[in-house]
């Protein structure tokens, strides 16, 4: 069988570059998209240390050419696609009363935007291969705070495009879900945090130390802990799973 090809967003840093990383023993062939070229390059050299080829791209997706660029990129280098997995996301952390009309727009221009125009520039490659499109939603579209609105607005609104493109792809054969982590430990939960602290009256350190136990979490997850998720999604096993949202937040969402 040719060799599988997936292409990872914000695969520089965090959850993303976890996931480029741990899907190099999976694929073929992994693409690893965001805009720091040289944070790409290392994550390239991780990918190809463990046999896998790599393509490192560096993309800005708020960009609307940007989702077609990455395709064209990876059929000329590889052929096919097998799998998407939309991982960027920068949506600016602002109170609802404060935010600008600009950084809501820039808040959906990359994570929803950009993921959605990735899946659709791929799905006639994902439809050949029978592929799979994971979405990257977040804890927070289940429990919205003033301070961090748009956040939790795009996560949601990521859900429900990832059920549609579900409804589609049981159309056309190809695998689509989102994923919700919880607090996992990246530079972005780092700025999280730099907000929340004196916020709560504490220093960052204080509240690093808190914030488990105040959110009654065992730990802070891990961007290795999603990328097995998500792998796991990706994999024979998790081949039932459809238009599902997978939340794994060490126990953060006491709801049922
Ligand atoms: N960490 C958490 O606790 C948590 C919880 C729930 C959901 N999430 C979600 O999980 C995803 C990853 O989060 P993370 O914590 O791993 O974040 P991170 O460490 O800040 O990484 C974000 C990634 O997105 C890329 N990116 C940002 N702007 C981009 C753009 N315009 N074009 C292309 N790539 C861009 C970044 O690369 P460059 O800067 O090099 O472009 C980087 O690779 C996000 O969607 C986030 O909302 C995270």
């Amino acid at each position: 069988m040719a060799q599988r090809i997936a292409i990872v967003t914000g695969a520089s840093r965090g959850i993303g570059r976890a996931t480029a990383i741990r899907l190099a023993k999976d694929y073929g062939g992994v693409v690893a998209i965001a805009r720091s070229e040289d944070l790409l390059g290392q994550t390239a050299e991780v990918i190809r240390a463990t046999g896998a080829e790599a393509l490192p791209l560096g993309l800005d997706l708020r960009e609307p050419s940007a989702a077609k660029a990455a395709v064209e990129h990876t059929l000329k280098k590889f052929g096919r696609i097998d799998a998407v997995v939309n991982i960027a996301g920068a949506v600016p952390q602002v109170d609802v009363l404060e935010m600008t009309d600009e950084q809501w727009d820039d808040g959906f221009a990359l994570k929803l935007h950009g993921a959605r125009r990735l899946a659709v520039n791929a799905w006639e490659s994902l439809k050949a291969t029978s592929g799979s499109v994971i979405f990257t939603s977040g804890n927070s579209a289940q429990a919205p705070k003033s301070g961090f609105a748009a956040v939790a607005t795009v996560n949601a609104a990521i859900v429900a495009m990832a059920k549609a493109f579900a409804d589609r792809g049981g159309l056309d054969g190809v695998q689509v879900n989102s994923v919700l982590p919880g607090p996992v430990m990246t530079d972005r939960r780092r700025s999280y945090m730099e907000k929340y602290a004196p916020a709560h009256g504490m220093t960052v350190e204080e509240a690093l130390e808190k914030f488990p136990a105040k959110v009654g979490i065992t730990r802070y997850g891990t961007p290795e802990d999603i990328a097995e998720l998500i792998a796991f999604v990706l994999s024979p096993q998790g081949g039932w799973f459809m238009g599902a949202a997978l939340r794994m937040d060490g126990g953060e969402v006491k709801g049922v």
